[in-house]
């Protein structure tokens, strides 16, 4: 284990699990919650989360949507969306309001923990990014891929996804 992470107990952590199962969790000094078994920089807490929605929001407004590559057009034909590392969930539920004819599959280590649900057309999938992306090929006609830089080593940078 990493020096700046320490287990508080080991009977309050799900223990170790393949990489498409349950996460392992610890809890370092600060008290802040980590996933273990990706190299993944940031802490994955409410604090975390409520973060990540402000920054979506900021975002949102400064870029004055939530897509910026011009494939409005497909999405509105309603081609399978992914958007991995998902966080939150937030960008997924709001493309698959804005595109009602799109099925959004939502991919991260672990389930966005938001107290609102995922809509119908909102698909979560668990897996590890790092593992390759367990979807066949073509499966989908838009990847969004947002803010992973605190979660891909350089030397992991180049895997085929
Ligand atoms: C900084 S957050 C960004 C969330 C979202 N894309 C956004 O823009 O708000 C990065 C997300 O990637 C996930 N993540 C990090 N490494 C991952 C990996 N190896 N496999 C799957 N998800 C990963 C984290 O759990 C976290 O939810």
């Amino acid at each position: 284990m990493p020096w700046w992470r320490t287990r508080r107990s080991e009977a309050d952590l799900p223990s170790a699990s393949p990489a498409t199962g349950m996460a392992t969790v610890s809890v370092d000094a600060a008290g802040r919650r980590r996933v273990e078994d990706i190299p993944y920089l940031l802490p994955k807490d409410q604090e975390e989360l409520n973060r990540l929605d402000y920054q979506h929001y900021v975002l949102r407004q400064v870029c004055r949507g939530n897509v910026l590559a011009p494939v409005a057009k497909l999405l509105c034909e309603g081609v399978p969306v992914l958007d991995v590392g998902t966080g939150t969930g937030r960008w997924a539920m709001e493309v698959a309001e804005a595109f009602p004819r799109c099925q959004v599959t939502a991919f991260d280590r672990e389930p966005p923990r938001s107290s609102q649900p995922l809509p119908p057309s909102v698909h979560f999938v668990q897996g590890d990014l790092l593992q390759g992306l367990p979807f066949p090929n073509q499966s989908f006609g838009y990847v969004h891929q947002r803010l992973l830089v605190a979660g891909i080593p350089l030397q992991q940078s180049r895997i085929h996804i």
